[in-house]
C-alpha cells in the first residue's frame, strides 16, 4: 500500500469512530461528505510531514483526524453558501439533510476537532501550539470565505493579487496547517516548521488555483463537480479574471451573460466554458499555479529523506490534476 492509502486508511478509521453519536440524524450528516468521498490530502500531510522530523504515526493521527474534521465542517458550511447541490458526485449536506442540521453538523465536525487535537499524546506545551494553530486556521479560513462571497456580490473585479489573498486564507492556511501540526507534534526545530508551512501554504495556493481551473473549465462528468457553477454565482477565481482580461467584444459578452446570471442555462454556459478555453486562460492560470508549485518545491530543497520527497511527488500531482 502506498503512504498515502496507509495515511487515508488510518485516518478514515480514527474518523468512523470519531463522528459517532446521538442523535443519529446529527452525525448521519455530520459524517455524509467523510463517507461518500475525500482524497485525505491535509491528513496526509500532517502525518508525513510528522514522518519527516522523526514523528511517528500514532502521534499525528490525532492533528490529521482533526484537520480531515475541519476541512469537512468548511465543507459543508461552504456548500449553503455556495448554494451547490451536489459533491463527489451525491447531494451535500443541506440539500440532503436541511440547513439547520447542515450548519450543526458543521459545528459538531468544528468542535469535536478540538476534543480531538486535545487526545495528541504529546506534553501541554505542544498541545497548546497544535490548538492555537488551528484555531488561527479557522479564524482565516472564515475572513477568506468571507471575501470570496464579497468579491462575488460586487461588481468590480478583484485584482489578480486580491484573488491570491483570498485563496491564501480560504484554503492554502490549512495547508500551511496541516504541515506546521505534523511537523509540531513530532517535536520539529522552529526552522523545519517555518519550511513545511511554506511548503504547506503555496502547495495550498497551487491546489486552489487548479481546483478553480477544473471548476470552471473542466468535465463534469470526470469532476462530478458542477461545472460551470462558478460562472453562474458570480464567483472571481482566477480562471475567470484571466479569461475577462483575455478577451474582447463577442468572446467576452458571451462569458459576460454568465456571469453571476444564476438563470443561465445548460447551453449559454457550454459556450461560455468554450469562449475561456479559447482565451487561453488554462494555461495562464497553470503557469501562475507552477509558480507557486516551484516556491513549494524550493522550502523543501534542503530535505532528502523518503517522506520529503513523497511530498514533492503529491505536490506534482496537485498542479497536474486535471479531474
Ligand atoms: C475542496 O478540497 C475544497 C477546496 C479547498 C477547493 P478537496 O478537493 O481537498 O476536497 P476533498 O477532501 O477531496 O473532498
Ligand atoms: C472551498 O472553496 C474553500 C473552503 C471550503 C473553505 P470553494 O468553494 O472554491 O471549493 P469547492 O469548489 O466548493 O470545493
Ligand atoms: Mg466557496
Ligand atoms: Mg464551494
Amino acid at each position: 500500500m502506498s503512504r498515502f492509502a496507509k495515511n487515508a486508511s488510518s485516518v478514515n478509521a480514527e474518523l468512523r469512530t470519531s463522528v459517532r453519536g446521538r442523535p443519529v440524524r446529527l452525525y448521519d450528516a455530520a459524517y455524509h461528505l467523510i463517507k461518500n468521498g475525500g482524497k485525505r490530502l491535509r491528513p496526509h500531510l500532517v502525518m508525513t510531514c510528522a514522518e519527516m522530523f522523526g514523528g511517528t504515526r500514532r502521534g499525528a493521527i490525532h492533528a490529521a483526524a482533526a484537520i480531515e474534521m475541519i476541512h469537512n465542517f468548511t465543507l459543508v458550511h461552504d456548500d449553503i453558501m455556495d448554494n451547490d447541490a451536489t459533491r463527489h458526485g451525491v447531494r451535500t449536506v443541506h440539500k440532503k439533510f436541511g440547513e439547520s442540521v447542515a450548519i450543526l453538523a458543521g459545528d459538531v465536525l468544528f468542535s469535536k476537532a478540538y476534543a480531538k487535537v486535545l487526545r495528541s499524546p504529546v506534553d501541554d506545551a505542544t498541545k497548546t501550539a497544535l490548538v492555537s494553530t488551528m484555531a488561527d486556521a479557522c479564524v482565516d479560513i472564515c475572513e477568506g470565505q468571507i471575501m470570496d462571497i464579497d468579491m462575488a456580490s460586487k461588481r468590480a473585479f478583484p485584482t489578480n493579487a486580491q484573488y491570491i489573498t483570498m485563496i491564501n486564507k480560504k484554503t492554502a492556511v490549512l495547508f500551511e496547517s496541516a504541515c506546521v501540526m505534523g511537523a509540531l507534534s513530532a517535536g520539529a526545530r522552529k526552522s523545519d516548521v517555518a519550511n513545511v508551512a511554506s511548503f504547506g501554504r503555496n502547495m495550498g495556493i497551487a491546489f486552489q488555483i487548479t481546483d478553480d481551473i477544473i471548476g470552471t473549465m473542466g468535465d463534469a462528468r470526470a469532476t462530478k463537480k458542477p461545472v460551470g457553477n462558478d460562472l453562474r454565482e458570480g464567483k472571481k477565481s482566477l480562471p475567470i479574471l484571466l479569461a475577462l482580461q483575455r478577451t474582447r467584444g463577442a468572446q467576452a459578452r458571451t462569458i459576460r451573460s454568465c456571469f453571476g446570471n444564476r438563470r443561465a442555462g445548460a447551453a449559454a454556459l457550454g459556450r461560455a466554458v468554450s469562449a475561456m478555453k479559447e482565451s487561453g486562460a488554462e494555461d495562464a492560470a497553470r503557469a501562475v499555479a507552477s509558480r507557486y508549485a516551484s516556491k513549494a518545491q524550493g522550502a523543501l530543497a534542503a530535505y532528502k529523506s523518503a517522506p520529503a520527497r513523497d511530498l514533492l511527488g503529491l505536490l506534482q500531482d496537485v498542479v497536474d490534476r486535471r479531474m
